[in-house]
């Protein structure tokens, strides 16, 4: 049976232009997608846009656009993220697609026919820029706890959702499912907060109409959240459990730790009620701050990922984001350290040393595979590290450390350095051809399975390696490659950056 895995990003308001922060969950699920077709899994990865709620109501209204208008528009922003940012999506799903209305409003029957939903009603503050019901005591100075932005008292008939009657069974899930929350500082989080007492949910509007309707009582919307967090079913042909797609769920879902609590605590609770099995893991990655400060339009200091891949290209900046700062944790984008990692790891240390090895074969080998010989004791610590980087890189992945298993691939990288150090393969082109024929051979050997894996990371890169090392079909399971095997001319992957200190 063929194995399938299912990696989702949060669906995005289209209320602004795309930032950092929506490219960067959006790439992280992209590599783990890619990576996990590479290792063989049928594989769907989701992302769209969230494009009900007061939010993108009020956005419309100032632009003097109908909501339907508006997000038409700004929609179209999001979905260039794919090409801009190389991203393998099966699918983009925008929640006015008709059948997420069908899914949306096939949940709230069955929350309802399960006895989950009652009406009552609701007084509270609500933040529109979060979308979120907050209690007076949750304020902090009298502001939304998450963003800072100010909320508004909301006095209204709603629906509620018996989230208090999930306390004890979340609980009971996260301690028998101890990866489902990740990190785990964030899934102690979690659980202390469900462990201080869920309330019941407010999940209908009545005082605007940008949503979709309430199955039966069409003067209420749902909540937005009801219907976003939809969207991960909608994709798999939910309810139609004889769907094509619907195979993948369980699915991973990859969110903003602003964002955690819908995913691990709303959306298990809902999907209980609803009789659907949970996803498989809600990871929570930490936020970009530029220059040490936070991003924000009023500061100016909002990174715009298209200038991004403009200024130093695609892969480059893919490479950066995993890199440079472990997922889940907080991390600071700066040019200067952008600069420094294209230089350093990329035209440095794997451009040059592809590089070298591969003019080498070129000027010394006529330009194919030279033989093997016999293997002394360096050649095997270099071949055993690139032997074993496919299964470090899957065992990274699978617990969504991209660093780690860039840390992994740069360890071949260097051995690979240090190896051409020792052996100085330009003296034994005097002294010993035979040998340094070899030399080259076991580099060409440790490179191989480097340019596959990369291939998830840095995938049109990772492509053009592929090809200078003949590998024809990228599996983690490479086949040896034949002595005598034409390689084509080599040419440059990486560029440096000039810098004007440089
Ligand atoms: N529409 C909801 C999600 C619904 S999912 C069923 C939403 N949208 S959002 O556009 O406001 O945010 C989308 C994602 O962008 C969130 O995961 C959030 O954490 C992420 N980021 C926003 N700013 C960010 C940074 N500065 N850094 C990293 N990620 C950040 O919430």
């Amino acid at each position: 049976m063929t194995r399938t895995a299912y990696v989702t990003t949060p669906i995005y308001y289209p209320s602004g232009k795309p930032h950092l922060g929506s490219a960067y969950t959006s790439l992280a699920a992209d590599v783990y997608a890619r990576f996990k077709r590479l290792d063989g899994f049928d594989t769907y990865f989701l992302t769209g846009t969230d494009e009900h709620g007061l939010k993108i109501q009020r956005a419309a209204e100032k632009e003097g656009l109908t909501p339907q208008a508006f997000v038409d528009k700004m929609a179209a922003d999001f979905k260039q993220l794919t090409p801009m940012m190389g991203l393998s999506n099966d699918r983009f799903i925008r929640t006015t697609d008709i059948d997420h209305l069908a899914a949306a409003t096939t949940m709230w029957q069955a929350l309802e026919k399960n006895g989950f939903i009652y009406k009552a009603k609701y007084a509270g503050w609500y933040s529109v820029p979060d979308e979120t019901f907050y209690t007076e005591e949750e304020l902090v100075d009298g502001k939304s706890p998450d963003s800072g932005h100010p909320v508004e008292w909301v006095e209204e008939e709603s629906y509620y959702f018996k989230l208090s009657a999930f306390g004890d069974k979340l609980l009971a899930y996260y301690e028998q499912n101890p990866d489902f929350i990740k990190p785990d500082s964030r899934r102690n989080e979690v659980m202390s907060f469900v462990k201080s007492g869920l309330k019941d949910l407010s999940i209908s509007r009545s005082t605007f109409n940008w949503g979709v309707p309430v199955p039966g009582d069409d003067k209420h919307i749902m909540y937005v959240w009801i219907d976003a967090l939809t969207n991960y079913l909608t994709a798999t042909g939910w309810p139609d459990t004889t769907h094509a797609n619907w195979k993948y769920w369980p699915a991973v879902h990859l969110v903003g730790k602003d964002i955690l609590r819908f995913h691990a605590v709303y959306w298990p609770a809902m999907l209980m009620a609803a009789d659907v099995p949970l996803p498989k893991c809600v990871f929570a990655h930490g936020w970009w701050t530029v220059d040490g400060a936070k991003m924000s339009k009023s500061k100016g200091n909002v990174i715009d990922p298209a200038q991004l891949v403009t200024e130093y290209g695609r892969d480059q900046v893919r490479y950066f984001l995993m890199r440079e700062v472990p997922f889940g944790q907080d991390g600071d984008f700066s040019h200067a350290r952008m600069i420094d990692r294209i230089n350093k790891d990329l035209a440095n240390d794997l451009g040059n040393l592809f590089q070298r090895v591969l003019s080498m074969v070129a000027k010394n080998c006529d330009g194919v595979v030279p033989e093997m010989l016999e293997l002394s004791a360096d050649d095997r610590t270099l071949l055993e590290v690139a032997k074993h980087l496919p299964a470090k890189v899957r065992d990274a992945v699978e617990g969504l450390a991209f660093n780690k298993a860039l840390d992994a691939i740069w360890e071949v990288v260097s051995a690979g350095n240090r190896y051409m150090d020792s052996q100085k393969p330009w003296e034994l082109k005097k002294t010993d051809p035979a040998r340094m024929a070899h030399c080259l051979r076991v580099l060409i050997e440790s490179f191989r399975p480097v340019s596959v894996v990369l291939e998830a990371f840095m995938p049109e890169s990772a492509k053009r390696m592929q090809e200078l090392v003949g590998v024809t079909d990228a599996v983690l399971e490479l086949p040896s490659l034949a002595a005598g095997t034409q390689l084509p001319s080599p040419s440059g992957l990486f560029m440096r950056i000039q810098t004007e200190a440089a």
